[in-house]
């Protein structure tokens, strides 16, 4: 028996089905709501419920990010329906009109940056197009029925081929397939684009961007974007890796700096060689102490963070402490997919 879901504050309903996550509802009746990992880790999709039973078989700890809230505060991506709800949500307006398309892709080309990262170009069939937003992300539907996640390195201005920067995970099943076994010419299934990372583009604010490891993918895609549309604020970039190698595109961020005199690279090694001069340590410290020295302020910024969960997690806290409002941080963490088939 299918139930309603009612959303405060705008007014909103639509049917749910017992079997389907509040999320997967919303997104099928095209509501905006705020998501990331679609799997319980990241805390993009937490809301309030007002009224009514849920079926919530997770039992992870709610986040950092959602750390003073108050009880009722639910997973919308982890929680099913058990009666009609009223539920607290706000919805995203920037991503409202665009169409979450699931289509073959053609494997253009396959080509390594890095010893355990691997860029592919993705291209859409003919006449067909893929509206998304700089930053946002695509799942690949596999032959099981498992999805992955893969952030849209492009700016959205090119929207028949997706590049993705897909980064090798120890005894991971797609990426090993993807090194292995995935050859040019190869199909695919996507599904996208999904995620509210994704830049803000009414804002004039200073951008400061954080990337960790292939994180730098969607952080390509925004800043190509800004720059393309010739966003006026500074901008700048911070990316974390471990060795010099892990810069898989050192010399993009190079040209831009040469290019625009508003934007600034800063690369950060956490284990450099002894030849390294620039920055070291952990990425969100090197932040705090490149802003220390130039005499500015975190709070200043719009802040985008995207990389390993816990990278994400260190610099929400650490920005929080000096002084950044919550409204300015936007992050995509890198989650893995929860192990049971999602469909
Ligand atoms: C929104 C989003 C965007 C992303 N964008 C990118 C991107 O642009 N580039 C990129 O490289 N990656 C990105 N990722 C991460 C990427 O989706 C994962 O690396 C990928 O799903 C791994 O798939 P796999 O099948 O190879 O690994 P899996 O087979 O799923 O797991 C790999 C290994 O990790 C272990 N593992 C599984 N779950 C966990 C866990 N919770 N904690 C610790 N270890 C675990 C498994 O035991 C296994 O050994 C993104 C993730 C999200 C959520
Ligand atoms: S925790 Fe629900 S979308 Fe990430």
């Amino acid at each position: 028996m299918a139930f309603t879901v009612y959303l405060e504050p705008s007014g909103h309903y639509f049917d749910i089905e017992p079997d389907e996550t509040i999320l997967d509802a919303a997104l099928r009746h095209g509501h905006a709501f705020p998501y990331g990992c679609r799997s319980g880790g990241c805390g993009a999709c937490l809301g309030q419920l007002l009224e009514g039973e849920l079926n919530y078989d997770t039992n992870r700890p709610l986040p950092p990010t959602a750390r003073n809230m108050p009880r009722g505060t639910t997973f919308f991506c982890q929680a099913r329906a058990a009666s009609d709800l009223i539920i607290e949500v706000k919805e995203i307006g920037a991503v409202k009109n665009l169409t979450v398309k699931t289509l073959p892709v053609l494997v253009q080309t396959k080509e390594q940056l890095a010893d355990d990262v691997m860029r592919l170009y993705l291209k859409l069939p003919k006449d067909e197009h893929l509206r998304f937003l700089a930053g946002q992300y695509i799942d690949i539907l596999m032959k099981d029925g498992r999805r992955r996640s893969f952030s849209i390195a492009n700016m959205p201005r090119i929207d028949h081929l997706l590049e993705l920067h897909i980064r090798h995970v120890e005894g991971g099943d797609f990426t090993g397939y993807i090194f292995d076994q995935l050859r040019e010419k190869d199909v695919l299934r996507i599904e996208g684009p999904h995620g509210n990372f994704f830049l803000r583009e009414n804002s004039t604010r200073p951008l400061l961007l954080v990337a960790g490891g292939t994180g730098f993918a969607p952080v390509k895609s925004i800043l190509e974007h800004a720059f393309v549309e010739e966003m006026s604020q500074s901008m700048r970039l911070y990316w974390g890796v471990r060795g010099e190698a892990d810069l898989y595109l050192d010399s993009l961020p190079q040209q831009w700096a040469q290019e625009h005199a508003d934007f600034r690279y800063v690369p950060v090694l956490s284990e450099p060689s002894r030849r390294w001069r620039g920055a070291r340590g952990y990425v969100h410290e090197a932040v705090i102490a490149d802003l220390a020295a130039r005499g500015e302020e975190l709070s200043a910024f719009d802040v985008y963070v995207c990389g390993p969960p816990a990278m994400v997690r260190a610099a929400f806290a650490a920005f929080r402490e000096r002084g950044l409002e919550e409204a300015h941080f936007y992050s995509d963490a890198f989650e893995f997919q929860a192990p049971k088939a999602d469909g």
